[in-house]
């Protein structure tokens, strides 16, 4: 079925998709809908061979300013405790294949956290990134505490989190949220650029050295390190590794195939 929510672009190519958030009416608010569509896409996008990193983006206005305050606004803990509504978010978490968020304008709320759930981010100088929950008497509940936190350090995120006040493309950048900042009219193009250049590596280095950086965030560094070397090693199992070491050898460019 054809998501109501999703515009979904495939560079057969170029072995990158692009996901838009469209649901510029509520600067894409995300909904249960727009999100379970949202998992539901990555996953086929996941298991595509054809496909090697995605560019996730909303639109100028707003890489999405939350989860949907209307829906959520008249339920109870038990409601929300049933819904679970960020399982979904568990399963999108699992993707392991690249993903870049190319944001403009808003990010707020799960929207900063969606951006944050990509492994890099181009961001147009008009992007704001906050979690402005405690405006609205919650808090961040899809990991704007923890991923935040660990991306601008205790201060920043505390000051973030407490007052809900936005931050600017530039200052993120500087924070260390973002990968790259560019004027609006190049943003998606920047991202799909970065996605382009890691899609002509080994599919399954990028995979495994994704899943390996990941590992830092909730382990010790002796486990990190004993993941790391386990995933290096295990790569001599492909192709990919012959095919990028004789490359290197007869100095010539490397042919990944993913396998
Ligand atoms: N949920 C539902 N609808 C939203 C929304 C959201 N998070 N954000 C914006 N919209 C809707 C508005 O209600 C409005 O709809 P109508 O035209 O039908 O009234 C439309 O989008 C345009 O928004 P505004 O008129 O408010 O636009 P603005 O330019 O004046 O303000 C804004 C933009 C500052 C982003 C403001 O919309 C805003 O504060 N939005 C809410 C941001 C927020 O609190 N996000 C956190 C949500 S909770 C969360 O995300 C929990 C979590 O951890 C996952």
């Amino acid at each position: 079925m054809q998501p109501e929510f999703l515009i979904i672009h495939q560079q057969v190519a170029t072995h990158v998709a692009h996901i838009q958030l469209n649901r510029p009416e509520a600067l894409n608010a995300l909904n249960l809908q727009l999100m379970s569509e949202l998992k539901d896409a990555l996953k086929a996008l996941d298991a595509d061979p054809q496909v090697r990193a995605v560019v996730l983006s909303g639109n100028e206005k707003a890489f999405a300013a939350g989860a949907d305050i209307t829906q959520m606004a008249g339920k109870s803990a038990i409601d929300m405790y049933n819904t679970d509504q960020f399982s979904t978010w568990d399963a999108i978490k699992k993707t392991k294949k690249p993903l870049i968020a190319a944001v403009s304008g808003f990010a707020l709320g799960g929207g900063c956290e969606l951006a944050m759930l990509c492994d890099m981010i181009v961001a147009s100088e008009t992007a704001r990134f906050g979690q402005p929950e405690i405006k609205i008497g919650v808090m961040p509940g899809a990991g704007g505490t923890q991923r935040l936190t660990r991306a601008i350090g205790k201060a920043r995120a505390m000051e973030m989190v407490l007052t809900g006040r936005f931050i600017t493309a530039e200052e993120a950048l500087a924070a260390g949220l973002i990968n790259r900042v560019t004027p609006v009219a190049l943003y998606l193009e920047e991202a799909v650029k970065l996605a382009k250049e890691v899609a002509v590596m080994s599919p399954l280095a990028v995979k495994m050295a994704k899943e390996a950086v990941l590992k830092a965030f909730d382990s010790s560094l002796e486990e990190g390190l004993h993941f790391e070397r386990r995933n290096f090693y295990l790569l001599f199992a492909s192709e990919d590794q012959k095919e990028g070491m004789q490359a290197f050898l007869e100095k010539r460019a490397p042919a990944f195939k993913g396998e």
